[in-house]
């Protein structure tokens, strides 16, 4: 790991910035292995910068883009001022992305309604306030599921403002509304005709054909492309009175005015209601047999993405750059490292490499995409590249251990529409709210119910795969232990509630195991097994009696562990499993940090892997970028765990494929690992989150566990008031130590920009 000055690393980098300026060619290349219209890579366009993170069209957003990205351009949403000024603000009205409506009262004479292309618009204008005014307000966040820690410190900037970030061509002008200002006399014509007299603009796009036409022959012998930029199908454009669906139909008139056309990404995936993708159209293909460049629109990785993409924004990318048949020219995006990534990383790479680190096991087989435990979920974390496949043993009323994500049938299956309704248990030693439990039906009964989906991010209205709700058949310990048998897959079985079991139900989960591996053969084979449980005396079970590998599981978020229970899980484990805020603490989807543990787990030779990962952006930092490959990109790289287990073992087989790990020194500079606590920083002092305490240590007492209870087979009439808790005792706090140092992107470079 490097521990370069700040300041060294910022000249390393802007040297960079400098050779690719030199570089940048736009010229055919016929041996490409790009689908484009000239053969050139696609190229990335951050809309606003980087506003999937930072409020649109700010100085950090543009900045964090240009740090980040040696390729890319920007783009800037160009409204004029009442003194003709042009501004970059992604909307017409200020309402939405600035603080005007905090400052302004609501019945000022400039909260107006005008028309705009014949419907009307409430709100604060461009048009009516001077340059000077817009001083006095700052950018904000304008979609909400998005961090607002970073409102109301940044101000609005003109065209020339980004523009003077720049250092090779790359700026993009999108005017979205013309004729509007001509209402207003204020005329974006002469606006553009003026700013690339003074500066370099690559692109001026716009849904008015009208301007364009205006345009083109100033433009005709410029390096600026000219982009008509298509809107929904059945808006109208406002100069021509046809919808932009009729429009589509002939491009050899929008070739008259454009050398690119701009679209929504549904023109090219059209994406039914239901979120399921259907079959591509031809209109990249029919574009370029017309000599147009095709820019796509409307990619964010927060965004309504389709189901057939499992959450993995990058598979979205690449089905628009790297699908056999064409690709786009250039991606517009609100998270500009994500498109990048794709392109740089992952186009055009084969899954079935040879990436071996980290070590992919499964949760519940691949339960983000097939209900959990299932056939079909252990069949895809196989055909996904999952190194090691889950069962969590549960037992059933007749003593067959089952897979099942959990004891309580509720949380994944059907069971609850069904006649075993009338089973419901309150059981207070396994939760306090009732449930249909595994151990209260027979197998049989069992394999009578449908498995259901697991929904984590249900809350926020993120589901997983529909379609397969109530799809495939549980398996038995057996029936999974017969399917990993003889693949190329080790398999985990993971062991909780044992002491419950065999004190209230008699039922001896470790024999059941123990019986089901040897009668599997897996007690002869050189197939690796591994024994997950967070009860240490489970493991130590398993270390008397056979030679599996065993993991020893901790639950809770961690900020350390001392020296004697580590000694301790040294005597019963191989590897440990933590969660990912014991290795990278958050405070609201924030890092604030990072623990030394996974080396200091490391130095004891324990290995480490971390639970559990999902796709789903709601469960990666800001500071991963909303993205799953970051997520686990900073764990592997930043981190060094040894292994992760995740519910989508398809993104961890691509990520650990990609071109850019095997590119050492070259790799794209967003490949670093982030600095801890960088984005923080950068946020309103005003809006940080409350610090919060910091997560416990782990000590010899939370790992010490008293012994299973030896099974004799429970003749008592209750099954219940005779559970002693394990001794648990209150874990010591004090201030979070942090000794591992990243190598900084995003946070150290903005920090001292901002610093000087
Ligand atoms: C053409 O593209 C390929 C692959 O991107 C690249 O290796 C090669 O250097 C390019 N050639 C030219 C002349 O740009
Ligand atoms: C404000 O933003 C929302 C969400 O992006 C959008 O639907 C709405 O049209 C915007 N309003 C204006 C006046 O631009
Ligand atoms: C103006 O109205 C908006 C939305 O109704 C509200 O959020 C804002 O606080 C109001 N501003 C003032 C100064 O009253
Ligand atoms: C635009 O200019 C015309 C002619 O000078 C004038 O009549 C009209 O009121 C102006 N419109 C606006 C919105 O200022
Ligand atoms: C525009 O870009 C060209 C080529 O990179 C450069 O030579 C020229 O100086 C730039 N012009 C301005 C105004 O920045
Ligand atoms: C578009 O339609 C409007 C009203 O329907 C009409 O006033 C206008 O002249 C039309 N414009 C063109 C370019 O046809
Ligand atoms: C398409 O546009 C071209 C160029 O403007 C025009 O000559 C042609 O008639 C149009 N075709 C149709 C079917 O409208
Ligand atoms: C998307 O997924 C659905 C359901 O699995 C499938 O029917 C459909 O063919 C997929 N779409 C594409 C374009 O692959
Ligand atoms: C479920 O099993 C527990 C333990 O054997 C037992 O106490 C309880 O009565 C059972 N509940 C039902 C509804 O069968
Ligand atoms: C059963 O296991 C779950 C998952 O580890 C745990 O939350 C619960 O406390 C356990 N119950 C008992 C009685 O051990
Ligand atoms: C594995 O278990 C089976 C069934 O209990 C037994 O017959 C066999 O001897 C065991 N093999 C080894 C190597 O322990
Ligand atoms: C870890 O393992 C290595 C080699 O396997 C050994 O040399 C070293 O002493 C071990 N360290 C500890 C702390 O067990």
């Amino acid at each position: 790991m490097t521990t370069s000055h700040p300041l060294f690393l910022l000249f390393v980098l802007h040297s960079a910035v400098l050779v690719a300026a030199q570089s940048y060619r736009a010229s055919k290349n016929t041996t490409s292995p790009w689908q484009t219209l000239h053969g050139n890579a696609p190229l990335v366009i951050a809309k606003g910068g980087f506003s999937g993170i930072f409020p649109d069209s700010s100085i950090d957003a543009y900045e964090s883009t240009l740090l980040l990205l040696s390729n890319v351009i920007l783009w800037c949403d160009v409204q004029l001022t009442k003194d003709g000024a042009g501004i970059c603000f992604p909307y017409l009205n200020l309402d939405n992305s600035s603080d005007i409506t905090f400052y302004i009262p609501n019945d000022s004479k400039n909260n107006r309604i005008y028309y705009v292309n014949g419907q009307p618009m409430q709100g604060h204008f461009s048009v009516d306030f001077t340059l000077n005014d817009l001083k006095n307000f700052f950018l904000v966040q304008g979609i909400f599921s998005r961090s607002n820690v970073f409102d109301h410190i940044l101000g609005i900037l003109t065209v020339e403002d980004v523009a003077k970030q720049l250092k090779k061509p790359g700026l993009w002008l999108n005017v979205q509304y013309d004729a509007f200002f001509k209402q207003h006399n204020l005329s974006m014509r002469s606006f553009v005709l003026s700013v690339s007299r003074r500066v370099n603009v690559s692109y001026i796009s716009s849904p008015e054909v009208a301007f364009l036409k205006s345009i083109t022959t100033q433009f005709k012998r410029s390096t600026t492309k000219l982009v008509f930029r298509f809107l929904r199908a059945d808006d109208i454009e406002p100069t021509t009175n046809q919808t932009y669906g009729s429009i589509l139909k002939n491009l050899t008139f929008v070739k008259t005015f454009a050398s690119a056309i701009l679209i929504p990404k549904n023109y090219i995936w059209p994406v039914r209601t239901d979120l399921y993708l259907q079959p591509h159209t031809s209109v990249v293909l029919n574009a370029h047999g017309e000599g147009l460049e095709v820019f796509a629109s409307d990619f964010a990785n927060d965004g309504l993405i389709s189901y057939n993409y499992s959450y993995d924004p990058v598979k979205e990318y690449l089905s628009f750059i790297d699908n056999g048949k064409f690709s786009v020219d250039g991606i517009l995006s609100d998270f500009p490292v994500t498109a990048s990534e794709a392109i740089d990383c992952f186009a055009h790479v084969s899954t079935n490499s040879s990436g071996k680190v980290p070590l992919i096991i499964s949760y519940n087989g691949a339960s983000g995409i097939y209900p959990g435990s299932t056939d079909i979920a252990y069949m895809q974390a196989f055909d996904d590249g999952a190194d090691v496949i889950d069962c969590a043993v549960q037992m059933t009323q007749d003593g067959v251990p089952i897979c099942l994500g959990s004891i309580n049938l509720m949380d994944n299956t059907n069971v609850i529409q069904t006649n075993f309704l009338s089973r419901l248990t309150t059981i207070q030693q396994i939760q306090p709210n009732p449930g249909i439990f595994t151990f209260n039906l027979t197998w049989d009964e069992i394999k009578t119910l449908k498995p259901s989906i697991a929904n984590p991010f249900i809350g926020s209205y993120l589901y997983r795969n529909p379609a397969y709700k109530y799809t495939g058949n549980i398996f038995s310990l057996e029936d999974f232990l017969a399917f990993a048998k003889g693949k190329p897959l080790s398999v985990l079985i993971s062991i909780e509630n044992a002491t419950y079991l065999a004190k209230s139900l008699g039922l001896s989960i470790t024999d059941a195991v123990i019986d089901a591996l040897n009668h599997s053969g897996y007690n002869q084979t050189k197939q690796k097994v591994m024994i997950q449980s967070s009860n240490s005396s489970v493991l130590i079970k398993f270390k008397e009696k056979t030679n599996y590998q065993l993991v020893y599981k901790v639950d809770e978020d961690i900020r350390d562990a001392d020296d004697s229970s580590i000694m301790d899980i040294k005597q019963f484990a191989h590897s440990v499993a933590i969660t990912k805020n014991s290795v990278f603490p958050t405070n609201k989807l924030f890092l604030t940090g990072a623990t030394n543990i996974v080396s200091k787990l490391h130095s004891s030779n324990l290995t480490v892997y971390v639970h559990v990962f999902h796709n789903e952006y709601l469960s990666q930092a800001w500071d991963f970028w909303s993205d799953p490959n970051f997520e686990i990109n900073n764990f592997v790289m930043g981190a060094r765990i040894d292994g992760i287990i995740t519910d989508f073992p398809g993104t961890a087989n691509a990520y650990r494929n990609n071109r850019c790990l095997k590119m050492g020194n070259r790799k794209p500079r967003y490949m670093n690992p982030v600095l801890p606590n960088g984005l923080l920083s950068l946020g309103n002092p005003a809006l940080l989150p409350s610090v919060e305490a910091p997560n416990p240590v782990l000590t010899e007492s939370d790992v010490a566990e008293p012994p299973l209870p030896s099974v004799t087979k429970n003749t008592s009439t209750s099954g219940s008031g005779t559970f002693a808790s394990p001794p648990t005792s209150p874990k010591s706090s004090g201030q979070t130590e942090s000794t591992t140092y990243l190598l900084s992107s995003l946070g150290i470079l903005l920090t001292s920009l901002l610093l000087f």
